[in-house]
This record gives C-alpha cells, structure tokens and sequence, in this order.
C-alpha cells in the first residue's frame, strides 16, 4: 500500500516510528493487564498517513480520505484509528486505552522520524498547521485533550512521558515492529 502511494521515504520513517512507539506503548499497557489489538495498532500506526502524499496537491483532509482509503480496501477498523488519527472523536471513549487513543498519541509523539516531548510537537502543529484564529483554537484545544490522554496513558506504564525515548532505544527493534 504504502508503494501503490508512491509512499516519501520520510513519511514511511515517520510512519516506522510512530508504529515502534504505538507498539511499545501497547506491550506496556500489556504489562498492566491493558490489553488492546496489537495487529490493529500495528496497521494503522503504519498507515495512518497513507493518503498525505496526495493531499499535497489535492488539499484533501488525509485523516478522513485515509479512513475511507482503508476502509474501501476492505479494513474498516484500521480505517476508523486513521479517520481519528488527528483528533479523536471522542476522548476517554471508555474505561481503558484503546487503539485509535494509542495511534493518535503516537503520532503526537514523532516530529519526522524523531521522539520529542507532546509540547514540542504540538509547538509544530500550531505553528504549520494553525494559520487562523479558529485553527489555533482548535489546535489548543486539541494540545489540552492530548496531555490529558497522555496522562491517562501513562497511568499504566512504569515510566514518564520522558522517559519515552530512552525506553524505546533499549528496546530490541525487531520486538517492536
Ligand atoms: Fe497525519
């Protein structure tokens, strides 16, 4: 799939890590007794950016034509953690972690194919992407709710948000991905 896009190779390292990073969160929330789909996060987490090249040139909103890309393709539920991957529809949708929380955080995690801290990449968001008074409303609001489910996440893990990076590199690569 990512090659039928013609898939930028900063894109897929982009996609790479916010999959290590998906799937490391998982086997840690694993740890605590969290169980979610791990295929599933794996999937999107790698595809969660699927339609972005195209919507350079088409000015399309790629989370939602990723979703429907995905779900046309005949993977409705990798689909709908894509649709979600900006903004979820609903934070703290139940009890526990879910799938389409871990993507979202992910990504929210990766600036290119590097781990910075939620606020440093939110930094980003807002400066790119924000280019009106709306939009950076929407984006703070957006900042509020991601460390809200960072937190949230977190509260099942036995490190800090910080100590993410470090974690990840002691990590053997081929258990994560
Ligand atoms: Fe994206």
């Amino acid at each position: 799939m990512l090659k039928a896009m013609a898939m930028p190779l900063h894109i897929q390292n982009h996609s790479r890590m916010v999959c290590r990073v998906a799937l490391f969160l998982c086997d840690g929330l694993a740890g605590s007794g969290v169980v979610v789909n791990r295929d599933l996060v794996r999937a999107a987490a790698l595809l969660h950016d699927i339609t972005k090249p195209r919507s350079f040139t088409t000015g399309e909103n790629h989370a939602l034509t990723g979703g429907q890309y995905l779900s046309r393709l005949g993977f409705p539920e990798v689909g709908e953690i894509v649709r979600q991957h900006v903004i979820l529809d609903s934070y703290f949708a139940g009890k526990l972690p879910n799938e389409a929380e871990l993507v979202n955080y992910s990504d929210k995690r990766v600036l290119h194919d590097s781990i910075v801290s939620l606020d440093d990449r939110m930094d980003y968001i807002v400066k790119r992407y924000a280019t009106t008074a709306a939009l950076q409303r929407k984006a703070r609001r957006v900042w509020r709710d991601s460390l809200a489910l960072e937190k949230r996440i977190f509260s099942y893990l036995p490190i800090e948000p910080d100590q993410l990076s470090e974690s990840l590199a002691v990590t053997p690569y081929a258990k994560s991905h």
